[in-house]
């Protein structure tokens, strides 16, 4: 895993005045949005009885255990225990660990790290994500891979012939251009022209009656997202997800789906459908990948030019591994 990085962990819309558990690197962690529509992020485990606080009611700025009604601050403090009589003193070790969280461009970002260390480190920038042109959807996809191999397989263009054929994959033209690799401090991406698949169904209406090419951008921003833009005759989706590493060996796959044709609301759960058919096609491949962990080395496995992308994804993930929490002092200075 990389540390002290920002993770982006959940979309900002999903978390409403109701708590929420979510999970990273195995550790479970009880979201909420105190009163004032602020995110905290405590450890789920009350330290009481080990009720899950994600069950819990949010008491203006404090978290509430459903179990015996404990209330816990922002800090993890507990500042009531309802069964005690008055003057009764809170006992000590009556807290939980929180998490410095923050909410940015659509999503709920979390630290993973030291915590002295979440100030001083930058939170991704996601561009799209307010553009009014678009319209989107959400969607989660659950799967048993590591969030590693889930993030290569977005930067994966080899493999879109063989296991897309006739959603955009066309099985007759699989070889990739020369990839021209853009990167930055905290990612990369490629842009490459694919040939389409002739469409069928509906979509025949819709495109020229010789399929343009498809245009597509793929890349990553580190720790957790990545992109995948298609721009096709009739319009242009843009798909961020975010890679969430549930534990060692499952992720799950937040993704929001900009789309700038088919703008009405009853095109979503038909984009939201489409994409989730997109990644049952690569569920059992991806699944099936052996170690199920990347290699420690970028050099580990074997690398054809398709792979040019993948290959930066494992240099950057090396070296900020090595590197510990260097990186920061790195781009600060
Ligand atoms: Fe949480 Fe008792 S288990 S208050
Ligand atoms: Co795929």
């Amino acid at each position: 895993m990389l540390k002290n990085f920002w993770y982006a962990v959940e979309f900002s819309q999903a978390l409403s005045d109701q708590p929420k558990l979510v999970q990273i690197f195995g550790q479970k962690i009880a979201l909420y949005r105190d009163t004032q529509g602020r995110v905290q992020a405590l450890d789920n485990l009350c330290p009481h009885r080990g009720a899950s606080l994600a069950l819990g009611q949010v008491q203006r700025d404090s978290l509430q255990c459903p179990y015996h009604g404990w209330h816990f601050d922002p800090d993890g403090k507990c500042v009531k225990i309802p069964s005690n009589l008055p003057g009764a003193a809170i006992p000590q070790r009556a807290k939980v660990t929180t998490y410095p969280v923050q909410e940015k461009d659509g999503w709920i970002w979390l630290f993973w790290g030291d915590r002295e260390l979440a100030e001083s480190t930058e939170i991704p920038h996601v561009p799209d994500v307010h553009d009014a042109e678009l319209r989107m959807v959400q969607s989660d996809f659950q799967w048993q891979v590591n969030y590693e191999r889930a993030i290569e397989n977005v930067l994966d263009i080899a493999h879109v012939p063989f296991v897309h054929a006739g959603a955009f994959g066309n099985p007759n033209a699989p070889e990739v251009e020369r990839l021209t690799v853009e990167s930055d401090a905290w990612g990369a991406s490629a842009r490459v022209t694919m040939a389409a698949n002739p469409p069928r169904g509906i979509w025949r209406l819709l495109a020229r009656r010789d399929p343009s090419p498809v245009k597509a951008r793929t890349g990553f921003i580190l720790p957790n997202l990545t992109v995948l833009e298609l721009t096709i005759s009739f319009g242009r989706l843009v798909i961020w997800t975010a890679q969430v590493p549930i534990d060692d060996y499952t992720t799950v796959s937040k993704s929001m789906s900009f789309r700038s044709f088919f703008r009405g609301k009853w095109a979503d759960s038909d984009a939201i459908k489409r994409s989730q058919r997109i990644l049952e096609q690569d569920r059992p491949v991806v699944e099936s990948q052996f170690p199920q962990q990347l290699p420690e080395l970028a050099d580990a496995e074997i690398h054809v030019a398709a792979d040019a992308l993948q290959l930066k994804y494992r240099e950057y993930r090396d070296a900020l591994r090595v590197a510990g929490g260097d990186h920061l002092t790195q781009n600060m200075g």
